[in-house]
């Protein structure tokens, strides 16, 4: 059912030092910031020949990696993204094995504006999944 890793996402508590570090010190190619107030944070992508990383910093108050950084101060690993042809077909297979999507359960437009859905970890070897539709 999953396809390829589209990205994996890593919070972080300072997105321009992040950048810095991406493009000056590992030599990616990365992106301009976006802010998506919806998602309550700001992305900025890293463009490598296999996946993507995708940065995040906290936007707003309500931000729900706030917690995490809260835990994790440095930053760290939020998620992982794997893609999916049809993510109607994965959400009810999914539902079908007893896994927890998390928020309503429904698919939702993620950041690249294609619908995805999250996971919840304790049924996924401890690790944040999203799923996106391509
Ligand atoms: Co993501």
């Amino acid at each position: 059912m999953i396809g390829k890793l589209n990205h994996v996402a890593i919070v972080v508590p300072d997105l321009a030092a992040a950048s810095a570090l991406y493009r000056d010190t590992l030599g990616a190619t990365v992106l301009s910031p976006h802010a998506l107030p919806e998602h309550g944070v700001t992305a900025v992508f890293v463009e490598l020949a296999n996946t993507r990383i995708e940065l995040l910093e906290p936007l707003g108050e309500q931000s729900p990696v706030r917690g995490f950084l809260a835990r994790s101060p440095d930053g760290g690993i939020h998620h992982l993204c794997y893609e999916v042809a049809d993510i109607r077909k994965a959400c009810d297979r999914l539902r079908a094995t007893g896994a927890r999507i998390l928020g309503d359960g429904e698919p939702r437009l993620g950041a690249h504006g294609k619908p995805v859905l999250f996971l919840h970890p304790k049924d996924f070897c401890g690790t944040l999944i999203e799923l996106e539709e391509v």
